[in-house]
C-alpha cells in the first residue's frame, strides 16, 4: 500500500487539498494524518469537512483538543489562543464534536500514529520530540517498527537501535524490512511548516517495500494569507506562511 501521511494542516485548506490532490495524483490508496487539523489559519469549518468528506482517519493533536475545552485556560501562545476562541465562538457545535471524538493514538497498517509522542497520549502533556531526551520516552511505549508523529513541524527521522537513537532531517529513503530498528517519522507540516520552506511537507510510505518518500508540496499561499486577515486572525499568522517559520 502506498500510505500518504500529513499532519499539522492548522486550518490551511489551500495546503490542504494541494496535498491530498498530490497524493492521488502519487498513487496513494490511503490518506492518514497525524493531528492538528485546526489551529492558526482561518478555514476550519472547510478542512473539517474536507477530511469527513474524504474519510481520511486521523489522531488528536493538541489543537484540535485545545477547541473542544471550553473555558480553559492553556499555557499557549497567545495568537494560538485567539485563533481557538474564535473557533469555539463560531464552529457548529457538530465540528467541534468531531474534534473531539478523534483518537489520541490510531494504527493502520502495523503503524503507529500519535501526535505528539506515544509518552503521554492522553491529552495531558504534549512533548516536543526534537531530540534524543525526548524521543528516549517516546520509544519506550512503540510496539511497533514504525510511528508517525508530527507537532514540532519539522519532518525527522528518529531511529532506535540496540538502544541507541539517532536523529537527522527526514530526506527520501528505504528503512529495513527486518532487524530490530525501530523508526519515528514526522512527515513536517501541511499547514504551518517552520523549517524555513514554506511548501507543505508530507511523506509516502510504502508499506510492502518501506520506501519512504520526503515531498514537500506548492500551494496558494497568498490565498490562505488573506483569509486570516479578512477573518481578523492576528497578521503574524499569516506573514509567518511565507517563510515558512
Ligand atoms: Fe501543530
Amino acid at each position: 500500500m502506498r500510505l500518504g501521511v500529513f499532519g499539522d494542516i492548522h486550518n490551511n485548506y489551500e495546503a490542504l487539498t494541494a496535498c491530498y490532490d498530490f497524493f492521488m495524483a502519487n498513487g496513494c490508496d490511503k490518506v492518514a494524518c497525524t493531528g492538528d487539523i485546526v489551529g492558526y489559519c482561518a478555514s476550519p469549518k472547510e478542512c473539517i469537512s474536507f477530511m469527513q468528506e474524504k474519510e481520511i482517519p486521523s489522531v488528536k493533536g493538541n489543537h484540535d483538543y485545545y477547541t473542544t475545552q471550553h473555558h480553559h485556560k492553556w499555557a499557549i501562545q497567545p495568537y494560538a489562543a485567539i485563533v481557538i476562541k474564535w473557533m469555539q465562538d463560531t464552529l457548529d457545535p457538530k465540528d467541534i464534536e468531531w474534534l473531539d471524538n478523534l483518537p489520541f493514538t490510531m494504527e493502520i497498517e502495523g503503524i503507529q500514529f500519535v501526535h505528539a509522542s506515544l509518552e503521554t497520549p492522553d491529552g495531558s502533556c504534549w512533548p516536543y520530540i526534537l531530540n534524543t531526551q525526548t524521543a528516549i520516552f517516546h520509544f519506550f511505549m512503540q510496539s511497533t517498527q514504525f510511528c508517525f508523529y508530527g507537532h514540532t513541524h519539522i519532518p525527522l527521522l528518529f531511529t532506535k537501535n540496540r538502544g541507541q537513537i539517532i536523529y537527522e532531517l527526514l530526506t527520501s529513503r528505504r528503512l529495513p524490512k527486518s532487524g530490530n530498528a525501530k523508526y519515528l517519522i514526522n512527515p513536517g507540516s501541511v499547514g504551518q511548516p517552520r523549517d524555513f520552506n514554506s511548501r507543505a511537507s508530507v511523506v509516502i510510505m510504502d508499506t510492502e517495500t518501506h520506501d519512504i518518500e520526503m515531498h514537500r508540496v506548492d500551494y496558494d499561499i497568498p490565498k490562505a494569507q488573506q483569509k486570516i486577515i479578512d477573518a481578523k486572525l492576528p497578521r503574524e499568522l499569516a506573514e509567518r506562511l511565507s517563510s515558512g517559520r
